[in-house]
C-alpha cells in the first residue's frame, strides 16, 4: 500500500468562511489508496450485499455515463497502481482483497465503487442544472442517497446553512465551466464520534449537539 498517507488539514489555515475552496487536481492524485484499503473495501462489499438500495442508486438512462466513469477509473487504476489490480477481457481482480468482479456483474458505477476506497457520485447536466443521477455511496456523512438522487445541487444542499446565499450561484457556475482536462478538488471536514464509516440516515434536525473540548480531540 502507498505510504505515507497524504494529510489534509483544511482547518489549519484558520479560515472559517464558506467558500468554493477549489484547488487544481493533478490527474495522478485523483484516487488515493492507503493502508485502510482492505478494510474499506471489505466494509463496502458487506454494505452492498446487505443494504444495496441504501448505498447504490441510479436513474434510468445513465448506463453510458456510468460506463464512462468505470472505463476512466479502470484505465487510471491500472496505470497508477499496476501492482494492485489485474484486468482480463471479462473481469477485474483486486489483489489485496482477492476479489474478482465480472465486467457486467453490476451496474458500471456499482462496479467502479467496489474498486476504490472513495464513494463516487455522478452529476449530469439537465434542464434544472446539474443533478445527481447515480452514486455508489457507502460512506456518507449522515445523508441518504435516496433523498438526493435526481435533485440539482441547490436542493441537494438544502440543509446546509448559508449555502443558498453564499455558495449556490458560484457552485452552479463552476459546474457550467468545468473543463475535462482541468480537474479540481475540494475538502470538507467534520468531527464524528465513531470510527464507523457508514453514517447514513440521520437528519440534521435530530443531530444532538455534541460537546467537545480540545482534550477530547
Ligand atoms: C464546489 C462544489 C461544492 C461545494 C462548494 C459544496 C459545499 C458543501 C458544504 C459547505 C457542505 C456542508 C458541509 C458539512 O456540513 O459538512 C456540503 C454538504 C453536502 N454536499 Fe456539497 N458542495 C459541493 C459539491 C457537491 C456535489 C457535487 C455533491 C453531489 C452529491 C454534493 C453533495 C453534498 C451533500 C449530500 C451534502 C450534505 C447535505 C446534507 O447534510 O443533507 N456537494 N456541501
Amino acid at each position: 500500500m502507498n505510504e505515507p498517507q497524504r494529510v489534509y488539514l483544511p482547518f489549519a489555515e484558520g479560515d472559517r468562511t464558506l467558500k468554493l475552496g477549489l484547488k487544481p487536481l493533478k490527474v495522478e492524485d485523483w484516487i488515493e489508496i492507503d493502508n485502510q484499503f482492505v478494510p474499506y473495501l471489505q466494509r463496502k462489499t458487506e454494505l452492498l450485499e446487505t443494504n444495496h438500495s441504501e448505498v447504490f442508486a441510479s436513474l434510468p438512462g445513465t448506463q453510458s455515463a456510468q460506463q464512462e466513469v468505470l472505463d476512466l477509473l479502470v484505465d487510471h487504476l491500472l496505470q497508477q497502481f499496476p501492482e494492485l489490480y489485474d484486468r482480463t477481457s471479462e473481469s477485474i481482480t483486486i489483489r489485496a482483497t482477492d476479489q474478482t468482479w465480472k465486467n457486467n456483474q453490476f451496474q458500471p458505477l456499482d462496479l467502479a465503487g467496489r474498486l476504490v476506497q472513495e464513494d463516487l457520485c455522478l452529476m449530469q447536466p439537465r434542464d434544472r442544472g446539474y443533478i445527481l443521477t447515480a452514486a455508489s455511496l457507502c460512506f456518507p456523512l449522515r445523508w441518504r442517497l435516496i433523498e438526493k438522487l435526481g435533485k440539482p445541487l441547490m436542493q441537494i444542499h438544502h440543509p446546509v446553512p448559508e449555502y443558498l446565499e453564499q455558495l449556490a450561484n458560484p457552485v452552479d457556475r463552476l459546474f457550467d465551466r468545468l473543463k475535462v482536462d482541468r480537474p479540481v478538488c475540494r475538502v470538507n471536514w467534520s468531527i464524528v464520534e465513531t470510527p464507523e464509516l457508514h453514517l447514513g440516515h440521520q437528519s440534521h434536525s435530530s443531530n444532538a449537539p455534541l460537546e467537545l473540548t480540545p482534550d477530547d480531540l
